[in-house]
């Protein structure tokens, strides 16, 4: 039996379009799904579009359409984009899905019915932007330290949900394991939160958004966006909502997100599971964010570095490139596009373009491919998430060659002594060869050209230089 490998990435709110940020999640999780298929796993990777609450509420009412039409639109400039940048998912899920919205309403009938769910009243400080309510010593001059924006109090009849009976259970499943938080320190973080403080129940239901799946057990409330939104992650593998039926890819290998959306992945998310009795994801892979002048890039801020143009400076290839390269994993990147035209330029159309048109344009025949022990090296890098440094481990064979190349001159050695030019050739051949094979889960057309120069011997421009 092929070994399952499920991952997912967060379902994007469609209140805008798309950017990088957003395509910086969706293109490691790619990455990490062509290299898993390529480990001969089963691989499924979901993505999709959140499209309720009050946030999308507001911004289809500014722009004066029809809820649905507004988030057709949006989700359809989602899944365009994907396609541009290669993104091979298996499933692209919206919430509005007349399928996912049934589930829903099954998985929260079967939670009242347990009783883990009770109508009450809820009293709290709302962020719209987050679509969560915040607590007051998080504020920063009763605005919200992620989107700067002045919270709401609201005191509303509503449902609500059982924490304090998952509590200890969910401490106890982080701590063995049986959900793991990775990078190590956001474990910590959640595990220190979830020991120190008391969860509330938290309200799962609204009474004044219209926007949203209407409760099962009571019509005049919809829920609460994100109880909607996780689900996505069971019925997007075509789930029905009967948690004694669960999809075979469950429960998920890695739940990518970002570092923002850690605590309700790792509670609200957890605490639904528990109450159904349905296993945990494996994994929460958390990353950190794409700043931009050292603030959180987003559509909230308007500090926004466009994917479009991107993609029309650098390609595909290219934009792949540079977002899995701007830094660690896991860690806060900042970028500018001078930096990356910068490094488009040394390290693609002088590096590894250039590399590519100076061994085709010396080639003879060439002889067999050496020693592939860098694959498994680069392999484990990309199994531990170290997509950054598994590019820089890619690029040092790409900066070797250059000097293998300034050191030996093969074009004077092509003159004088055949036998050591062969020689020559034939290592810058396999590496070549080599580092078409690493780059396939990153670059995937750039490999296949590297391939077929290599075969055909013609030299194409890979990466024309930029300004
Ligand atoms: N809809 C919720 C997620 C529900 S999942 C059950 C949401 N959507 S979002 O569109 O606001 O963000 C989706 C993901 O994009 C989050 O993981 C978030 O961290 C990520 N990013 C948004 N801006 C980002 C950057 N500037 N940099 C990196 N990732 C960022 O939250």
């Amino acid at each position: 039996m092929r070994k399952n490998f499920y991952i997912t990435t967060p379902i994007y709110y469609v209140n805008d379009k798309p950017h990088i940020g957003h395509a910086y999640t969706t293109i490691a999780a790619d990455v990490l799904a062509r290299f898993h298929k390529l480990q001969g796993e089963e691989v499924f990777l979901l993505t999709g579009t959140d499209e309720h609450g009050l946030k999308i509420q507001h911004k289809a009412e500014e722009t004066g359409k029809e809820p649905q039409k507004f988030v057709d639109e949006i989700s359809a400039e989602f899944r365009k984009l994907w396609d541009k940048l290669d993104i091979k998912y298996n499933n692209f899920i919206r919430t509005t899905d007349e399928k996912h919205k049934k589930a829903v309403q099954k998985v929260l009938q079967t939670l009242f019915n347990k009783g883990a769910i009770y109508k009450g009243e809820y009293e709290g400080l709302y962020c719209v932007a987050c679509e969560q309510f915040r607590h007051e010593n998080e504020l920063v001059d009763g605005r919200c330290p992620d989107h700067d924006i002045v919270v709401e109090k609201i005191k509303e009849e509503c449902y609500l949900l059982k924490m304090a009976d998952i509590q200890d259970e969910l401490v106890k499943r982080i701590e063995n394991r049986e959900l793991r938080i990775e990078p190590e320190r956001y474990k910590r973080e959640v595990l220190s939160f979830l020991k120190n403080e008391k969860l509330k129940d938290i309200s799962i239901s609204r009474k004044n958004v219209k926007w949203g799946i209407p409760l099962p057990f009571d019509k005049e409330h919809t829920t609460y966006v994100w109880v909607d939104a996780f689900l996505n992650y069971l019925t997007g593998l075509d789930w029905d909502g009967d948690a004694n039926k669960l999809p075979a890819q469950w429960p998920a290998s890695v739940q990518l997100l970002g570092k923002d959306i850690l605590r309700v992945h790792a509670t609200i998310w957890p605490a639904i599971l528990i109450h159904l009795g349905i296993p945990l994801p494996k994994m929460l892979y958390v990353h950190g964010h794409i700043l931009s002048g050292g603030r959180k890039m987003g559509k909230t801020l308007g500090n926004v570095i466009s994917i479009d143009e991107m993609l029309s400076k650098f390609g595909v290839d290219g934009t792949r490139y540079l977002l899995m390269s701007a830094g660690t994993f896991g860690e806060d990147v900042d970028v500018t596009m001078e930096r990356m035209v910068e490094k488009y330029n040394a390290d693609l159309a002088n590096g590894l373009g250039n590399l590519v048109s100076r061994v085709v344009k010396l080639m003879g025949d060439p002889g067999n491919w050496g020693d592939r022990g860098q694959i498994k090296v680069i392999g484990k890098l990309i199994e531990e998430m170290k997509m950054s440094e598994a590019l820089s481990e890619i690029w040092k064979v790409v900066r070797e060659d250059d000097k293998f190349i300034e050191e030996n001159k093969p074009w004077e050695l092509a003159k004088k002594d055949e036998k050591k030019f062969q020689e020559v050739m034939k290592k810058l051949v396999s590496d070549l060869r080599l580092i078409a094979d690493l780059l396939v889960p990153f670059m995937p057309n750039t490999s296949e050209k590297i391939k077929k120069v290599l075969e055909t011997k013609k030299t194409e421009v890979l990466f024309p230089r930029v300004k």
